[in-house]
This record gives structure tokens, C-alpha cells and sequence, in this order.
């Protein structure tokens, strides 16, 4: 296990400073999916299958999948055209190998999620799974995320909230603290990586709060489905309403 290198300070992580954030999903970009199978028991699988299945209320036209790290998202979408994006250039690495392997013709792009390389409307849909509670400014993510979406076009977050009930949250708060922290640890190349992650939830807007900053992005309707008890958030809003 190697200890984060003081360029990768905590606080700048937690401040989600972009250089921070990138170059700690860089280091822990290999064991990424193995982590996410074991620290979430395996349920994250069904969290993007639940995501991926929102895209039947999109319009018709290509996906965005923003934030698409090693591609489960952008790769589980079979009937539209996707396109994964990511600023971490060894996430990216990984999901355009695995889209070879599994044969599927997504297209991978490097970019930042605060200033998208994509014309104003080009996509039906943007998908983003764990990705919002990086961004250093979640207004100007979403208001990205508007403008690349056509008049109609879905957005569907996928998100670890703090969770609205107690015992989930107390649940939660001892899962993390003695699983997800120390084998994350010791599983992944840094060492803080996975004190990051329940960290950044409890730094990181509730889900009403996320429902009020799309709306304020253009918006207006957004729904919300809790999942597993309200670990994971699904989050579906229409542009326009
Ligand atoms: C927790 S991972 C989620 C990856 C993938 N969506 C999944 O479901 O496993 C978060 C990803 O968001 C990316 N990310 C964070 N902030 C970003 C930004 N501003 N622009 C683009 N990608 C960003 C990171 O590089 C990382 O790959």
C-alpha cells in the first residue's frame, strides 16, 4: 500500500480540488472495480442497472455517461450510441479496454466535467454514477450537464447521500468505518483513498439538497428513488420538466 503523497493532501481532496481528485482516482483506477464489488457486497451492480433502465424515458439520441470511470455505465447501454467521458486518463484507459473486450463501440473521451468538449444539445441523455459529489462546483456541473442535453433530454445521478434514516445512517457510518476505510486502504495504492469516500458523502449535499441543484440548473421535476434502504440515491430529471 503506498502513503498519499503530500501533493495529494486530504483536505485538497475533500475541497475537491480537481488536480487532487483526479490524481487519486488515478492511483486507485486498478483495484477500482474489484473495491466497488466487495465494499458494496456486490450491490452497486444493480444501483447502475437501475440507472442505465432510466434511460428508457430519454428521448431518442446518444448518451453521455459523465464521470464514467472503468465504463460499467456507458458499457450496460446497448440500444443508443454512449460516450464516456472522464478527466482521469488511467480510468479512461481501463474502460476503452474493457469496451474492446466486451466488443461495444462506446466512445471514450477525456473531459472535464465543468467545461464539456460537446456542442449544446448533442445528447438525449447524460448519465453520471458517483461522479457529482467530485465536482470542485456542483452548479456549474449541472448547468454543464443542461446545455449538452437536448430540450427534453434525461439526467440520471446515481449518488451516495447521507441517509435520511437514522439506523441506515448509523449502519453506514460502521460499515465504512471499519470495512470500507482500512481494506480500501489496504486494497487500493492509497492509503486515504477510502477515507475519502464517506468523507466526501458527509461533505457532499443531501439528496434534497442535489434535488434543489437541479432544479436551480433547469430542472424542475426531479425524482428520486432511494436504494437499498437509502444507501444509494437514484436521482431522474427531465430538462425543461
Ligand atoms: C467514484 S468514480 C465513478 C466512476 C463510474 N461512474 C462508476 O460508476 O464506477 C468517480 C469518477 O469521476 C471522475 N471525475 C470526478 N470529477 C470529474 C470531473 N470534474 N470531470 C470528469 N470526471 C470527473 C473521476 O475521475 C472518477 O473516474
Amino acid at each position: 500500500m503506498r502513503p498519499p503523497s503530500p501533493s495529494l493532501d486530504y483536505g485538497d481532496r475533500l475541497a475537491r480540488d480537481p488536480r487532487a481528485i483526479r490524481a487519486m482516482f488515478s492511483s486507485v483506477a486498478r483495484r477500482y472495480d474489484l473495491l466497488n464489488r466487495l465494499l458494496s457486497l456486490g450491490q452497486d451492480v444493480g444501483w447502475r442497472r437501475h440507472l442505465v433502465a432510466a434511460l428508457a424515458k430519454a428521448p431518442p439520441g446518444p448518451v453521455l455517461d459523465l464521470a464514467c470511470g472503468t465504463g460499467d455505465v456507458a458499457l450496460a447501454v446497448r440500444d443508443r450510441r454512449a460516450v464516456g467521458a472522464d478527466f482521469c486518463l488511467d480510468m479512461l484507459v481501463l474502460a476503452r479496454r474493457k469496451g474492446r473486450r466486451r466488443r461495444h463501440g462506446a466512445a471514450w473521451v477525456a473531459a472535464d466535467a465543468l467545461a464539456l468538449p460537446f456542442r449544446t444539445g448533442a445528447f438525449a441523455a447524460v448519465t453520471v454514477a458517483f461522479g457529482v459529489r467530485n465536482f470542485a462546483d456542483l452548479d456549474k456541473g449541472l448547468s454543464e450537464i443542461a446545455r449538452v442535453l437536448r430540450p427534453k433530454g434525461i439526467l440520471g445521478a446515481l449518488e451516495f447521500h447521507q441517509p435520511r434514516r437514522v439506523i441506515v445512517a448509523r449502519l453506514a457510518a460502521l460499515w465504512n468505518r471499519w470495512v470500507v476505510t482500512p481494506v480500501g486502504g489496504l486494497i487500493s495504492d492509497d492509503g486515504a483513498a477510502y477515507a475519502y469516500l464517506p468523507a466526501s458523502v458527509g461533505s457532499f449535499a443531501d439528496a434534497s439538497g442535489f434535488a434543489a441543484a437541479c432544479r436551480r440548473a433547469g430542472f424542475p421535476l426531479p425524482e428520486q428513488r432511494h436504494l437499498s434502504g437509502g444507501i444509494a440515491v437514484l436521482t431522474v430529471a427531465r430538462k425543461g420538466g
